[in-house]
């Protein structure tokens, strides 16, 4: 079986996909170390945009946490995906494809680096190859990024990749700082723009 349509918990989805430098994968038991040490690097440019990034968390936590991610996976209620370096093996940051609106086919895409891999361009081609799995594989009609409007990096990836501003919600909610915000919604829907 590999249709789209009907429940949910039927569909086949590729657990992983590569891009040019990067193994883009569903999570998997005992990922939690990995993916912990890179957290407990990035914490300072993690903390401003992250609710869940306030503290550091244990191993364990983050063990637990990629297993529940695991289990939505298979679930097919929230797709998060690593990222790993195909030449090094290591993990070099987290994403996916969340807020899932099957029958509308509508998808968020969220993303973090961890910080000594930033600023080469990862989660730009991570984020073009998932949008291409959604487009292609999930036949997704709309992949949205949204984004703290003064989380200018994040918005970088957005425009860098032809992601349309289609507006900005103002004093929408509250940051990860406990400030009211604006979010910037940007988009891809099908058509011309995949
Ligand atoms: C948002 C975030 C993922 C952006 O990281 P990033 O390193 O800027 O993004 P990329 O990996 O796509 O790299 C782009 C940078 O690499 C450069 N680059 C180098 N090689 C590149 C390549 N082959 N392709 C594209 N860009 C390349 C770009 O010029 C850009 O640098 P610049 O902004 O100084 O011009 C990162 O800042 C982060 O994790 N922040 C904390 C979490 C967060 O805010 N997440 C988003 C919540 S909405």
């Amino acid at each position: 079986m590999n249709f789209i349509a009907g429940d949910p918990i039927l569909f086949s989805i590729p657990e992983s996909f590569e891009s040019k430098r990067l193994l883009i994968r569903a999570p998997l038991w005992g990922d939690g170390e990995k993916v912990n040490e890179a957290i407990k690097e990035s914490i300072e440019e993690l903390r401003p945009w992250m609710p869940w990034a306030q503290n550091i968390p244990t191993v364990e936590q983050s063990e637990a946490e990629i297993r529940r991610s695991r289990l939505k996976f298979l679930e097919r209620t929230d797709l998060r995906l690593l990222l790993f370096s195909k030449e090094s093996g290591q993990f070099v940051g987290s994403s996916g494809l969340h807020r899932i609106n099957w029958s509308a086919r509508a998808f968020e895409i969220g993303y973090w680096v961890r910080s000594s891999m930033a600023g080469q361009g990862y989660i730009t081609e991570a984020v073009r190859a998932i949008t291409y799995f959604a487009a292609g594989g999930l036949q997704a009609n709309r992949v949205e990024i949204r984004c703290d409007s003064r989380n200018k990096r994040s918005a970088g990836v957005a425009e860098r990749l032809s992601f349309k501003l289609e507006g900005i919600l103002r004093c929408h909610t509250l940051g990860a700082d406990g400030e009211l915000r604006d979010t910037m919604v940007f988009a891809k829907a099908r058509g011309s723009e995949f």
